[in-house]
C-alpha cells in the first residue's frame, strides 16, 4: 500500500487530493432510491393509512400525509424533529431516527404516491 501510495504520488500527484476527498464525497447525502423510500414510508403507513390517508370513516385522530405538498410535509417533519410542535406526541420522537436526505424522500413519496392518485 504505502509502495502504490508512493508511486501514484510520484506519477499522479493530482490523485491524491481525489483520494483524500473520496471519504467526504461517500458521505454527502445521496438521493434515496425508490425501494428504499418505500421501505421507510411502510413504518409511516401503520399509522397515517395507507398511502398516507387513514380509511374513511375511522374518525382517526391521526392526520393525513395525503393532499399535502412535499414543502409543508418536509417543514412538519423537520419541526417535529426540532421539537418545535407543542403536544405533539409520537412524531418528535420517531422523526429522530430519519435523516434530511430520508425526510426530503419520504416527503416527496407522501405528496406524491406511486402509482397515482386514486
Ligand atoms: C405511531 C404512529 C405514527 C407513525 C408510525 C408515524 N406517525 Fe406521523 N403522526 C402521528 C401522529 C399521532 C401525528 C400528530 C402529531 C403527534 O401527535 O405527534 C402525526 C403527524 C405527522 C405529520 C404532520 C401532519 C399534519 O398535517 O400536521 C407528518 C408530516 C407525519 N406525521 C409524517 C410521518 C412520517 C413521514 C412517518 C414515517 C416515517 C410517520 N409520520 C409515522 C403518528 C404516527
Amino acid at each position: 500500500m504505502q509502495q502504490a501510495l508512493a508511486a501514484i504520488k510520484k506519477h499522479f500527484p493530482w490523485a491524491i487530493s481525489l483520494l483524500l476527498l473520496a471519504p467526504c464525497t461517500t458521505q454527502a447525502q445521496s438521493p434515496l432510491s425508490p425501494q428504499d423510500t418505500a421501505l421507510l414510508a411502510g413504518n409511516c403507513v401503520t399509522c397515517h393509512g395507507p398511502g398516507g390517508r387513514p380509511p374513511v370513516g375511522t374518525g382517526s385522530s391521526i392526520p393525513a400525509l395525503r393532499d399535502q405538498s412535499s414543502t409543508t410535509l418536509l417543514e412538519r417533519m423537520q419541526a417535529f424533529k426540532a421539537g418545535r410542535v407543542a403536544g405533539a406526541t409520537v412524531m418528535p420522537l420517531l422523526m429522530q431516527g430519519y435523516d434530511a436526505a430520508q425526510m426530503q424522500a419520504l416527503a416527496q413519496w407522501f405528496a406524491q404516491p406511486p402509482g397515482g392518485r386514486p
